[in-house]
Order: structure tokens, then sequence, then C-alpha cells
């Protein structure tokens, strides 16, 4: 198929996005501002666009230019970011911003080779950016466009082989008068329309030239993979109190997920359960440790590790180490999984407390 067969359905689209597409605030107000449309783009992956929103204005109001966010201190940036998940974004967010004031005088790069090279963009994002804000003829091929066009076309491929095969489609689709609009078009169809369960294709601009549409496997594209069982690790987590009561925390180096995050020290993850004696040789000072009845799981993307958690109070906190109150950790950039063993130690408190009243 040549790409001027498709020239019909892109206007379908284009005209059905004029009228349907959703009002986002990245869209309106300052649209087409690279710093925006990169902000949103970032925060947009792997997070809903209902819980960026409130997050993306509360940025824009705190940073309004690149100047500022790329000024800022990393501590607040990861503390504005809680909630979004994966800290290492928040952390590349303001890696990129410095980096596009040191190496570009604070503006954006148009292309999407340059913005491929910035921390944090990959293909995907490069693409979003150059078309949404600099109208280059730029393809953004994410999970959503890929359903979308798995089904339009049915291309009965799996999982890892799709984009591969569509994204050459997809670039050959992508008018040249309005690129950013057609990016975002295919995403709005595929998050209010085609759907992954119950799509609506009764409301679908592309409904009369759908292949899987026409031939009747909607349900069956895109091809789904057998599902893996997620591999569960196992860890001890030291919950270590200070004479004065503070909880010593540590900073996870690398480039993990939870890169640069404040956390509850513990063991190495590993696929073993540990006993508190062979969890101890890791722990952050010696003592009488005790350990706590129950677990956590926390799911990661990949993994789900179960914490089983020990702990001892009273240790003189030594220089250099992080030290808060329990009170103070709302304002600390905390992720998910700290929350989780927080919360257990929070409740077996509660529940010691009792004991004791009764
Ligand atoms: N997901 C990723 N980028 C988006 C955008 N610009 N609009 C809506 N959803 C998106």
């Amino acid at each position: 198929m040549s790409p001027g067969d498709h020239r019909d359905d892109v206007g379908r689209l284009l005209a059905w996005y004029d009228r349907h597409g959703r009002d986002l605030p990245w869209r309106t107000g300052g649209a087409g501002d690279p710093y925006r449309v990169w902000l949103a783009e970032i925060m947009l992956q792997q997070t809903t666009v209902p819980v960026v929103i409130p997050y993306y204005r509360r940025f824009l109001e705190r940073w309004p230019t690149l100047d500022e966010l790329a000024a800022a201190d990393r501590d607040e940036i990861l503390a504005m970011w809680a909630g979004l998940g994966y800290y290492a974004r928040a952390a590349r967010l303001h890696d990129c911003a410095r980096r596009i004031v040191r190496d570009f005088k604070g503006r954006f790069p148009g292309t999407v080779a340059e913005l491929k090279d910035l921390p944090g963009i990959g293909v995907y994002t490069a693409g979003a950016i150059a078309a949404i804000a600099f109208g280059q003829p730029a393809a953004a091929v994410d999970g959503n466009v890929e359903r979308v066009m798995a089904r339009y076309l049915a291309v009965d491929e799996p999982a890892g082989r799709l984009r591969g095969s569509i994204a050459g489609i997809v670039s050959d689709m992508v008018p040249s008068h309005r690129p950013g609009d057609f990016a975002q078009a295919l995403m709005d169809l595929g998050s209010m329309v085609c759907t992954p369960r119950a799509p609506r294709c009764g409301a679908c601009p592309l409904n009369g030239t759908c292949r899987a549409r026409l031939r009747g496997l909607v349900d069956s594209l895109p091809r789904r993979s057998p599902r893996k069982r997620r591999p569960r690790r196992q860890a001890m987590a030291f919950w270590l109190e200070s004479t004065d009561g503070r909880v010593m925390l540590t900073r996870r180096e690398g480039q993990s997920l939870l890169a640069d995050m404040l956390e509850i020290p513990s063991t190495p993850w590993r696929d073993d359960a540990w006993t508190l004696a062979e969890a101890l040789t890791h722990a952050p000072a010696p003592g009488k440790w005790s350990l706590l009845a129950g677990s956590v799981a926390h799911t990661f993307t990949h993994i789900t590790v179960t914490f089983r958690i020990a702990c001892h109070q009273g240790v003189v906190p030594a220089a250099g180490d992080h030290w808060h109150a329990r009170e103070a950790f709302p304002a600390l950039a905390l992720p998910a999984m700290t929350w989780k063993i927080i919360d257990h130690v929070d409740a077996a408190r509660r529940a010691t407390g009792a004991n004791e009243r009764r």
C-alpha cells in the first residue's frame, strides 16, 4: 500500500480530532512551546493523562521556564514528582533541562536526531516533541498507536515485532501540514475509541477502511503475547531509629528506576528469603534488631519484591547519613515501595500501642 492510499483516512482522522480531540492543558495556552510539550511528554511516559494533569500544572507554576527548571534544586524536583513514579525520569528531566541550557543556550533543538540525544528522550518522545512543538513530519509510535495501527492495517505480528512493522507506514502517513495534530489524534483515538478492550468502532473515523474491522479481527488484534509470570525477589528492610527519634534513609545510586531516591535501607534483592541473621550482615548498624510480623510486597514493572522488616532503636546518627523524623517523610520524594514499608511499621506501632493500652 502506498502513502497516498491513506490520505483520505488521515483527513478523516484530523477532522475527527478537531471535533473530538481532548482539551488538555499542554494543548492550550502556550501550545507549541517546546518546554511545555517536552514537560508533558516526559510526564506522560508510563503515566496516564488524568494523573499527569495536576502535576503538569504544578510544575509549570513553580518553574514556568526551562531556565528556571534547570536552575532548580534537584531534591525539590524529586519531591514535586513524588507520586508520578519512576523517579529516574525526574532526575533525567532535570539533567535534560541543564543540558539544553549548557549546550543549546536554553533553546530546545527541533530535530528528532538532536532530541533523541538528550537525557530521558527516546525515539517516541523525540518524535512527539518534533511533531507537536516544531511541526516536523515525525512519527510518534507508542503502545496506543501500535494498537490502533495493528488494527487499522490488520498486522498480525507478536508484540515484539509490531513496532518495526508499522513505524515506517506511520512515518509515511504523517501529513506535512499538521504533523503534531496527527500524532495527538492517533493518541486520542487509541485512548478514547480504539481501546484495548471493547473498542467503540461505531465512533471511529477509520471504520470504513479498518482492515481488522472488515475482516472481523478487532478483538484478536493486536496479537497478545503469552503472559510471563513476574519473578519474585526477597529483601529485608532495616528500620533504624536514632536516639532522638529520627529514621535512617539511604540514597540509591546507579541507573535503576530508583536511582537518586531516598529509601529505607535494605539487603540486596534475591530469590531466597532472608533469615534475620543472614540479613544483618547488610544492616546499617550493629545491634539488637527485631523482626516485625508480616511482610510487604511491591510490584515493579518486571518483578515483585517482598520485604520483611527489621527494627532497631537508639543509635547515635553518623555524620553524612540521611536521618529524618517520621513526620517529615511526606515532604520527601519517597518511592511507593518505601511508603509501603513505612505504613507497615506505622501499623505495627499502632497495634503495639493498642496492646499496651489494654
Ligand atoms: N500521551 C503521550 N503524549 C500525549 C499527548 N501529547 N496527548 C495525550 N496523550 C499523550
